[in-house]
């Protein structure tokens, strides 16, 4: 990775390896509007139209910037149904980067979910995972699979100076896979980067550990690599083991270890899709017949040509340290930032963006008034910015119909790779530093409309009472007419 010192090093700040030749013009719209778009959203941060934000820190999901070779390679996509030379490209980087032989297209990460849920998951068996996440869950019980999570324990904490806070808890896996018989388990899934605590990561020993207990009692392991990029960085800074491997070596000890991998191309690949890949010719087949049946043709299963082109460069560029090295090191800056702030903050920071810890943040809410989602809604009305609820409104009901209160109430700030200047990160952490000062004008949200899944995507809340009126009118009295 580049190494750039400044000449006077209290003035260091993270440099950025690239240079903007595509802009799109921002809105930011008076505080007063904001509060009325975030009623018309429901205080659904999902629920914003893009010209109401300032700053969309909702999801590095899609929106990462692209580079000029992505978009070079996106001129010369074939478009043919079957035969496509745009899906041997993309076959190519796969076995370039991973090493793979074998791979299935799906449009994005929660299509490859339920192809998977659909060929391994029977009613009544357990998949276990270092953590879940949304989409994941979902595709499994809906075929009525559970889920059990065995993240460590540092993992569930705030702060915690572990480097590897999404690690298994390897002891409590072997028990529970003996206590539940390795016949019910439908297979361990390995999440890189854990979205919902914090864009943690797992390190490579901890992933080979996983896999080898798996193949000692009989289960399939799956790695969902959405997130490895930013896990590879943290690999290559702080485990021993990585420090004199190439990320291609990592990526390729990974695809040899695991079972299957899969991934959202929509974060991994810088682009937009969804690709499963595998060594094992068996487990591919009983796959495959679910990829015509839910996406398209096997040569782009629902992608667009386009972009399956530019997966292909963008996993090719994923090898480079200077380019997966940007997310993290710019949310680095912010979660310091924000820090010496005093706001609370999941430490150490992790990848895909920062996450505010909304509990701490807001005391005097309890999980029941959804602080996470109200500390959300507060930080568009204060700033426009759109942060993303990933708290109790993002757990699904127990069956029983109570609610699931979520073990970390977070509002995860992302930070889409090469999209925001440090100007902007610091207009940010300004805005959230107003909000927590005045966080005691911050109130609860209760359902207005609540959908039986995936709620957080779409459904309806409302504040308890006026509280929304009263932080603008604080802003107004203590920025004046600034928008
Ligand atoms: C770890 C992880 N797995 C799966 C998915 C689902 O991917 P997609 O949004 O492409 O459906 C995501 C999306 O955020 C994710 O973060």
């Amino acid at each position: 990775m580049a190494n750039v010192k400044f000449y006077k090093p209290e003035e260091q700040v993270p440099l950025e390896l690239h240079k903007v030749r595509v802009v799109q013009k921002l809105f930011l719209l008076p505080v007063e509007e904001r509060v009325q778009k975030m009623v018309e959203a429901g205080n659904n941060t999902f629920l914003l139209q893009n010209k109401d934000v300032f700053m969309d820190m909702l999801t590095d999901s899609g929106v990462n910037a692209m580079s000029d070779n992505q978009i070079a390679s996106m001129m010369i996509a074939d478009d043919s149904y079957a035969g496509s030379e745009t899906c041997n490209r993309l076959l190519a980087a796969l076995e370039e980067t991973f090493g793979t032989k074998y791979f299935l297209p799906a449009h994005q990460g929660r299509a490859c979910e339920n192809i998977l849920a659909e060929a391994f998951v029977k009613p009544g068996t357990f998949t276990l995972m270092n953590y879940h996440f949304t989409t994941t869950k979902a595709h499994i019980t809906r075929v009525g699979g559970s889920v059990i999570e065995l993240v460590k324990s540092a993992g569930l904490e705030p702060v915690n100076d572990d480097p590897f806070k999404g690690d298994f808890d390897i002891p409590r896996l072997e028990q529970v896979i003996k206590d539940l018989d390795p016949k019910n388990v439908a297979f361990v899934r390995i999440e890189a980067g854990t979205n919902l605590i914090g864009g943690q990561p797992v390190s490579l020993q901890n992933m080979l550990e996983v896999a080898e207990v798996c193949k000692k009692n009989g289960i399939l392991s799956i790695l969902d690599a959405s997130l490895l990029q930013d896990n590879m960085y943290f690999m290559k800074m702080r485990e021993p083991m990585c420090k004199d491997m190439s990320i291609k070596d990592i990526m390729h000890k990974l695809a040899d270890t695991m079972d299957i991998v899969y991934f959202s191309a929509r974060k991994l690949g810088f682009a937009r899709g969804g690709v499963i890949i595998s060594n094992n010719e068996d487990l591919i087949l009983k796959m495959k017949e679910f990829v015509p049946l839910y996406e398209g043709f096997l040569t782009y299963g629902g992608m667009e040509v386009r972009s399956m082109e530019a997966i292909a460069v963008g996993l090719r560029e994923t090898l480079d340290m200077d380019i997966i090295s940007q997310g993290p090191i710019f949310i680095e800056h912010l979660v310091n930032e924000l820090d010496s702030y005093g706001v609370p903050m999941i430490k150490p920071a992790g990848g895909l963006g920062a996450h505010i810890n909304a509990g701490a943040f807001l005391p005097h809410l309890s999980h029941a008034d959804y602080p996470a989602a109200a500390l959300g809604a507060a930080l568009y009305i204060a700033g426009g910015i759109r942060g993303m609820e990933r708290g109790t409104m993002s757990e699904q009901r127990n069956p029983d119909g109570s609610e699931r209160y979520s073990e970390l109430e977070l509002l995860r700030l992302a930070v889409p790779r090469r999209v925001f200047t440090l100007s902007q990160l610091k207009y940010c952490a300004d805005r959230v530093k107003w909000l927590f000062d005045n966080r005691d004008l911050i109130g609860a949200l209760k359902w207005e409309n609540e959908p039986a899944v995936l709620r957080f995507f779409f459904g309806r809340m409302q504040p308890v009472d006026d509280w929304q009126l009263k932080l603008a009118q604080k802003f107004r009295a203590d920025f004046g007419d600034s928008l």
